[in-house]
């Protein structure tokens, strides 16, 4: 069984570093020191993540009849996350470092024990200040490391900033032992603010006439894509003509003011999300959740991420959102440890009775051949698209010896990445760029493949170097155009490339008018 603790910092910088070198993920405004929570996707992430959402949207709304789609508003009415749930209890306990200022998640800080070092305040000789403050000492460290701390917290109340702290005298030390204690910060052992609960949505004004205190002015961000998939249930429902069970799904921005945006893009402020909300009669909502488990497990396997790496947290009454009587958390083995990729919700009927009860509008569903009237209920698979993004990079990740023609041992670093996810699917090079012949037919065999896939032209640098490039951002195919397609070493070769694969780095010729239909075979 894999071990879910385990973690891999060295691996996740590289990932990180040839994310920015190749040009699949940048911070956000990094020009001006980075937007903390923002990430810009490059020219090859944009397109590993257009296959990403192609995919999903393929598999799930195209070929399936029981589920159409919708592209709703990111400003989103402030009467709907009323009515959800969102504008009262869509928030995180938070507290924050007296010391640093830095603010911390309450519930995600790991308990410590130690020794606590309490003072009433500080003085230098006319000043004073009364303030309460604490510093936690774990076992072994110097108890002169608590009285550094504290002066450093004290003498940001001093009108003269240059001073030194070590001029202050403390004030009514005393200790006490603390086990299992949240209440310290553990990078400095600072005491912390008690835990007050922080709402993570993004507010906003709308309109020209918006003032801060009209009500009507405001709107948000959506923190989720689904609350538009239940405000419009009905008139999709009037449109489309669908029957239950049917789904709509969604793929869109979301935006949380997440307190401690972490881990490259995989906690993000602003981030995307796929989602379908597949509305059923209330008996099937359990089991449709573990159908729909299934059926998005095998998704993951089919875009490259491995069943064994896979888990599934069935999570606990007392811990699920407020709207879930059943949820399945799907998580895969990051390099930062075992984390959440999807969710797989049975939200009950919860939101379009809200809805209905907010609105004062009906939002039922009339079964024709039962007579029947009910507010459906929902299953709700919810993927992060950065997510899966992220996740498929560090899983594509690898790095290999292999030895050169001149029997030079190197690394070779490849993505691995699913050919239907690449963000190339295959680069055509000339063998020779001074060779007119060879360079048409390269730029014939791009300008045909180009139709149908997103290919690459490259004629610089020996040809191993241009393999390695490619290599490096995933490429699954390499085709060459070399003498053997004029026909020069052996007439029966005429009009066939080298079509090399990049996991095996094995190399066949194939016929210049096979190469399509065989792309498009592998790459679908
Ligand atoms: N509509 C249900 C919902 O939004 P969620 O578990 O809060 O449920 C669903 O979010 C998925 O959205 C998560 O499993 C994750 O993949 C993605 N997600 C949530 N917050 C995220 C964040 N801050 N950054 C990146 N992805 C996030």
């Amino acid at each position: 069984m894999a071990d879910k603790e385990y973690t891999d910092p060295e691996r996740m910088e590289k990932i990180v570093s040839l994310c920015k070198r190749r040009g699949f993920i940048y911070q956000s405004a990094e020009l001006y020191g980075g937007l903390n929570g923002c990430w810009d996707y490059g020219p090859l992430g944009v397109e590993v993540k257009r296959n990403l959402k192609d995919y999903w949207w393929r598999r799930n709304v195209q070929e399936r009849e029981d589920i159409v789609g919708l592209d709703g508003s990111i400003l989103t009415h402030q009467a709907v996350l009323t009515a959800s749930g969102h504008v009262g209890g869509f928030s995180d306990p938070m507290c924050d470092c007296l010391l640093s200022k830095a603010r911390l998640r309450a519930d995600q800080i790991e308990p410590q024990s130690g020794t606590a070092y309490h003072y009433s305040g500080a003085s230098e000789g006319e000043w004073t200040v009364e303030r309460r403050f604490a510093v936690l000492l774990r076992e072994g460290q110097n108890e002169n490391k608590a009285r550094k701390t504290a002066r450093q917290y004290y003498a940001q109340f001093h009108h003269n900033k240059s001073l030194s702290p070590k001029t202050l005298e403390l004030q009514g030390e005393t200790t006490s032992q603390e086990e299992n204690t949240t209440s310290f910060n553990p990078e400095n052992g600072s005491l912390l603010t008690e835990a007050r609960e922080f709402n993570l949505m993004f507010k906003t004004q709308m309109g020209a006439s918006s003032s801060e205190d009209d009500p009507n002015a405001v709107a948000y961000l959506r923190p989720e894509t689904a609350q538009s998939i239940f405000t419009q249930f009905k008139n999709v429902l009037d449109t489309s003509r669908m029957k239950v069970p049917f789904g709509i799904a969604q793929i869109g921005k979301a935006f949380r003011n997440e307190i401690n945006p972490r881990n490259f893009t995989f906690r993000s402020r602003e981030f995307e999300q796929m989602e379908i909300e597949y509305f059923c009669r209330p008996g099937d909502g359990l089991r449709l959740t573990d159908e729909w488990l299934e059926n998005r497990l095998s998704f993951y396997e089919d875009i490259g991420l491995p069943r064994e790496k896979l888990h599934v947290l069935d999570v606990p009454d007392g811990e699920r959102a407020h709207y879930s009587e059943k949820t399945y958390d799907i998580e895969f083995d990051f390099p930062f440890g075992c984390q959440e990729l999807e969710g797989v919700a049975y939200r009950t009927n919860y939101d379009l009775s809200k809805h209905q009860e907010h609105s004062g509008k009906p939002i039922e569903y009339f079964d024709e051949t039962t007579k029947e009237k009910f507010i459906p209920h929902v299953v709700e698979p919810s993927a992060g698209c950065d997510r899966t993004v992220l996740a498929l990079l560090c899983e594509a990740f690898d790095e290999e010896d292999v030895v050169d023609t001149k029997g030079k041992t190197e690394t070779r670093t490849v993505m691995r990445l699913n050919p239907r996810i690449a963000p190339i699917k295959a680069a055509i090079f000339p063998l020779l760029k001074k060779n007119e012949d060879q360079v048409r037919i390269s730029r014939e065999i791009q300008e045909e493949l180009g139709s149908f896939m997103h290919v690459f032209y490259d004629e610089t640098g020996a040809v191993g170097r241009r393999y390695r490039r490619q290599d490096e951002v995933g490429t699954p195919f390499c085709i060459t155009v070399d003498f053997e397609t004029l026909g020069e070493e052996d007439p029966e070769l005429k009009g066939t490339v080298t079509l090399r694969h990049r996991d095996s780095m094995e190399q066949e010729r194939v016929a210049i008018a096979d190469l399509l239909p065989r792309l498009l075979r592998e790459i679908r």
